[in-house]
């Protein structure tokens, strides 16, 4: 019987879904540290290494690198609501569900929005983008690196140039891919990058990095309005329209990250005990080894699914190798497979929603979940749950095809 007064046990759980996935131990770890003062020294020291290793994480020199408190949304929404002014166009490519948040977050900050749309499953030719921005003539281009609810990857090498060409910012929402997708911020010329904790970072959702350059802070700081309670004498306003969101402001979370220390808001601490633990582990394991694990970890899921004659969604060239669809067999209904894997094998795999919906399933494989044992245990789970929704697959085939790919990537 539930007892309110019972001490919280969640059950034991393998999460492979789109996200959040396993939180890695040594991050939890970290979280349960002594709080601090947000102005301790001690604590401001944390404030300064944070920003050092996730300048390493995004590849970037950008002064104004830190976290953001909330959820990833929270880093996109502080980019478009700091940057965009009402009426400024933004133009938003999209490729799955993170597009059209782009475009009504983008919206809500009363932009000009245009956006152009590619079948789910795909992604976008650079040409295509570059035309639109002739066409449109956007200020800001925003665009999900990772989209989780299509699987698919958008590659950003040559956007960056393009933006720059035609005068725009380019904002990337990188939630979904950063660590498990390459990602270069200042060699791609990326003005404004955002993510999350809860993928590939193997942190808990509830805090968001970001980085931006020196483009984007010139276009911020016209916003500049410092609360009244706070601000020091002598301060002078920028003289654009302020900016609509007090949370959200980029301009007063720099002063607060700066060396002004600015009261604004009470950081998150444990938040950011976490997110400096994940950068940690990142750095350690180092980021290109890291993103072979991805790699290396997605391909032998893959193989595992094709052993089993199951049908891969989209246009795999372009897959996040940290996110694999699943196309539903006729005849299975979805839920009741997944509903299987979580009762009898503590396995959460992922829904899909919009035009996907009920048409595939989502695998992640992701930060501290993307290992060997999590991808055999799922297609042996996968697998009999198949089998008990009517639907058979050569019986053993999923795993022993995922573990002869382990046993070739390790000796390639
Ligand atoms: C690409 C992408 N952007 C944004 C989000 C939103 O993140 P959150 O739910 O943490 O606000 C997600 C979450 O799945 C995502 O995959």
């Amino acid at each position: 019987m539930h007892n309110f007064y019972d001490e919280l046990d969640p059950p034991p759980r393998l999460l492979m879904g789109p996200g959040p996935v396993d939180a890695d131990p040594r991050v939890l770890r970290a979280m349960a540290m002594p709080l601090l003062g947000q102005f301790d020294p001690a604590f401001t020291v944390y404030m300064n290494e944070v920003m050092s290793l996730y300048r390493q994480v995004f590849r970037t020199d950008n002064r104004w690198t830190f976290l953001v408190d909330g959820t990833a949304r929270a880093g996109i929404e502080s980019v478009l609501t700091s940057v965009v002014e009402p009426g400024d166009r933004v133009l938003v490519p999209i490729f799955g569900r993170f597009g059209h948040l782009l475009c009504e977050i983008a919206r809500r900050v009363r932009a000009d929005v245009r956006s152009i749309e590619t079948e789910w499953g795909t992604v976008f030719d650079p040409q295509r983008i570059e035309d639109a921005i002739r066409e449109h003539r956007p200020k800001v281009v925003a665009i999900v690196q990772g989209d989780t609810s299509t699987t698919m990857a958008q590659p950003l090498d040559e956007i960056g140039g393009i933006c720059r060409r035609h005068g725009a910012l380019l904002y990337v929402d990188a939630t979904a891919s950063v660590t498990g997708v390459d990602l270069r911020v200042d060699d791609w010329q990326l003005d404004a990058v955002t993510a999350g904790l809860q993928k590939c970072l193997s942190g808990p959702p509830g805090i968001a990095p970001i980085t931006f350059n020196e483009r984007v802070e010139e276009v911020v700081l016209r916003r500049k309005h410092v609360e009244r309670g706070i601000r020091a004498d002598g301060v002078v306003d920028g003289d654009g329209p302020i900016i609509q969101s007090n949370y959200f402001d980029l301009p007063m979370l720099m002063d607060y990250w700066s060396e002004k220390r600015l009261n604004h808001h009470t950081e998150a601490t444990s938040m950011l005990y976490a997110a400096r633990e994940c950068a940690r582990l990142v750095l350690q394991e180092g980021l290109d080894a890291r993103l072979r694990r991805h790699q290396r970890v997605g391909a032998a899921l893959v193989a595992g699914l094709r052993a089993m004659e199951l049908e891969l969604f989209g246009d795999l060239e372009h897959k996040m190798p940290n996110v694999t669809g699943v196309v539903i067999p006729p005849g299975v209904v979805g839920d009741a497979v997944r509903g299987g894997m979580l009762e009898h094998f503590g396995i959460e795999i992922g829904t899909s929603f919009g035009p996907l919906h009920g048409k595939i399933w989502r695998i992640g494989t992701m930060g501290y979940t993307c290992r060997k044992e999590n991808v055999l245990r799922c297609l042996g789970a996968l697998e009999a749950m198949l089998r008990q929704a009517g639907h058979r697959c050569p019986p053993g085939a999923g795993v022993d095809a995922a573990l002869d790919a382990f046993e070739s990537s390790s000796r390639a």
